[in-house]
């Protein structure tokens, strides 16, 4: 599996903010945007391109465009906090939802919620920003494969050294870009020193 973890200032400084639980929610919301498009940005410089032929007020000349093969799935909710970069930045883009949660009886993630376009053949960007123990990601990485998509990239803004390992082992052939690759877990399975609960600080729950 490849891993990328982000390397840039303007990461250091949302990130930061994100971090810091006196940040407001219309911060947070704000902040979780902006590294969104540094997260895109990093996770899309395998998209393809097809030639494209177009006049300058001079001159005609050959130009790109980004071929239309792309498709964005959030992990409910906190995934939803990534979509902005998604969708400003990747032309013709199509969404989709996964909700996962654990079964209380088998402790086993299983999804309460898909809706999903078309993946086969597609470069497929999942939005999971906290990646902790890996149940929830390899679970959503697992429904995509089903549908022989052409490559899965991961989009996490932290994820545990553990979460890593365990998607590594399970998935090798996906790419993981994350903003931070934080300290460990602790024993309520939060990142330390992470940032809290993702859902609870975009949507203002408790
Ligand atoms: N999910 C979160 O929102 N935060 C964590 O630290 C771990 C999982």
């Amino acid at each position: 599996m490849k891993v990328i973890e982000l390397d840039h200032p303007l990461k250091e400084h949302y990130l930061t903010i994100l971090r810091d639980k006196n940040t407001d929610f219309d911060t947070f919301r704000i902040s979780a945007s902006k590294l969104s498009y540094l997260l895109v940005v990093e996770s899309t410089k395998h998209l393809s391109l097809k030639n494209k032929e177009i006049d300058t007020p001079l001159v005609k000349t050959m130009g790109s465009e980004i071929e239309n093969n792309s498709v964005a799935i959030s992990v409910l909710r906190a995934g939803l906090g990534l979509v902005d970069g998604v969708k400003e930045l990747i032309p013709n883009v199509s969404f989709g939802y996964i909700g996962v949660q654990r079964n209380e009886n088998t402790a086993e993630p299983e999804n309460y919620y898909e809706k999903l376009p078309e993946l086969t053949d597609k470069n497929v960007f999942i939005l999971e920003p906290m990646l902790a123990t890996g149940g929830s990601l390899s679970f959503a990485i697992e429904t995509v494969k089903k549908y022989n998509p052409k490559n899965i990239h991961a989009l996490t803004v932290i994820a545990s050294p553990e979460g890593v390992e365990a998607i590594k082992k399970a998935h090798s052939d996906i790419t993981l870009i994350t903003a931070s690759i934080d300290e460990t877990l602790n024993e309520q399975w939060y990142i330390v020193p992470g940032l809290g609960d993702m859902g609870d600080r975009l949507f203002g729950t408790t």
